[in-house]
């Protein structure tokens, strides 16, 4: 008897297969009970009739709750009146364990109760959906990398440097000295990068972000490519080409993930290249026009970055941003000493940075006056400023966030369902 997932349950019409899962639903007619049975790889209808398992069985599977787990055995059968085009006529059941009353019902709950229910949350529908994109995204920034010839390698999580300001670092105790949990792997894929040429590293980022909104998680994760001897320009195409790839990707292999989520993929058929691209200075004048009180000189924040995605209608590049207000890391635009040559990829539909990036100072001198201006602690970083003495030259990358990007992909209001199990604001639990 062969034991099969349901996602393959249509190759084994009219044989006899055993299924293995939680009872999503009940519904009974008097002779006939309908179980709705998931098992992590879809759900599927079992009939239960009391002529076919016999009368005992009939009561056990009667007294079955939601999300008490099971084993089905039965004949697999083609109904276009199930969902999913299947059904099983179960031969016999087996309950494994019979769940207590389960928090979570089939009707509306509030935000704050399901969050504290993460753990049982992640086996909705909708969670489902959401956590399947967010595994495709991952693996199509896999591929795009892999194919393209970029060495996966990774950077540290303890270090001593902080790459995205001092305000948003979480410190931590490291024997007899501090560190820091990494904001950004940056840094050390620029060493990486003079050492295998084009790199990625791909790992969790921690930033104390103090405030509450729909974009920032306090953990997250980010892939940052790094590319030795490029410039901004291909930095921008490289960006192009990955979020084209990855909405690709998803448009192809989960349609029915997104259908879940009922998620209008005509906004997601329009992204492909060319992306419109503009400069600070034009943001800033296009953001005027529609009465945002911004001045030149004033960094994006929500609402800038919100009025101007919905301007498009597929992610839009804004490169050059004054240096005042950018990492101290950034090289500067040989044009306009007062600008850096850095990117911010906005998604469109209002959703916002989802990339930030850009050329890298390369001359030592520079990066020195730079660390000193941020009042960083030179000695940790050492080992950056060196990478400027031994054979420096133009590189640049970026950083992708991967929760904003399944935010977007998926249509959601909020990044806390993008990640199984969010780190938000003074909330550690579960
Ligand atoms: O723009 P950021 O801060 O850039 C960097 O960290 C660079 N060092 C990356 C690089 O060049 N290698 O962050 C990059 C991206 C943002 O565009 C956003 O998508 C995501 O990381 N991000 C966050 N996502 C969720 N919650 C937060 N608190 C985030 N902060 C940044
Ligand atoms: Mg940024």
């Amino acid at each position: 008897m062969p034991v099969v997932y349901i996602e393959d349950i249509a190759r084994y019409v009219g044989q006899e297969v055993t299924v293995r899962g939680w009872l999503r639903t009940h519904r009974s007619s008097g002779k006939i009970q309908f179980l709705t049975v998931r098992d992590g790889t879809g759900d599927l209808q079992a009939v239960v009739s009391r002529g076919v398992v016999g009368e005992e069985q009939f009561a056990q599977s009667a007294r079955l709750t939601q999300e008490s787990s099971l084993i089905l055995t039965g004949t697999v059968k083609a109904d276009m009146r199930a969902q999913g085009g299947y059904e099983l006529e179960v031969i016999r059941i087996e309950p494994i364990q019979i769940a207590e009353p389960y928090p979570i019902q089939p009707k509306e709950h509030g935000v704050g109760f399901l969050m504290e229910h993460r753990h049982l949350w992640l086996r909705s529908s909708r969670q489902h959906a959401i956590l399947r994109i967010r595994h495709e995204i991952i693996r199509a920034c896999r591929n795009f990398f892999d194919d393209r010839g970029f060495v996966l390698v990774d950077a540290p999580i303890f270090t001593p440097n902080a790459c995205e300001g001092t305000t948003t670092l979480f410190q931590t105790d490291y024997f007899d000295d501090k560190a820091y949990l990494t904001q950004s792997g940056q840094l050390y894929s620029e060493a990486t990068a003079a050492a295998f040429g084009k790199v990625y590293c791909f790992g969790p980022t921690f930033r104390a972000e103090k405030s509450k909104t729909r974009r920032h998680l306090m953990e997250f994760w980010m892939v940052e490519p790094e590319v030795a001897f490029a410039e901004l320009p291909e930095m921008m195409d490289l960006a192009e080409a990955l979020l084209s790839f990855i909405v690709g990707r998803v448009l192809e292999t989960r349609r029915t993930e997104l259908a879940v989520l009922e998620r209008d993929t005509s906004k997601l058929d329009r992204v492909v290249p060319p992306f419109p691209r503009i400069s600070y200075d034009e943001a800033v004048s296009l953001l005027q026009k529609k009465s945002n009180p911004i001045q030149p000189g004033d960094d994006f924040g929500g609402d800038e970055e919100t009025l101007l995605s919905h301007e498009f209608d597929r992610p839009v590049i804004v490169h050059r941003f004054p240096r005042a207000i950018k990492a101290f890391y950034m090289q500067s635009d040989p044009e306009r000493p007062d600008l850096v040559l850095c990117m911010d990829v906005l998604a469109p539909e209002g959703y916002g940075e989802v990339i930030g990036g850009g050329q890298r100072i390369h001359e030592q001198d520079k990066l020195m006056a730079r660390i000193q201006e941020h009042k960083l602690p030179e000695e940790a970083f050492r080992w950056y400023v060196d990478l400027r003495r031994y054979g420096s030259v133009p590189h640049a990358g970026f950083g992708m966030g991967i929760e904003r990007v399944v935010a977007w992909v998926c249509g959601l209001d909020h990044v806390r369902e993008t990640i199984p199990f969010p780190r938000m604001l003074y909330k550690l639990y579960p």
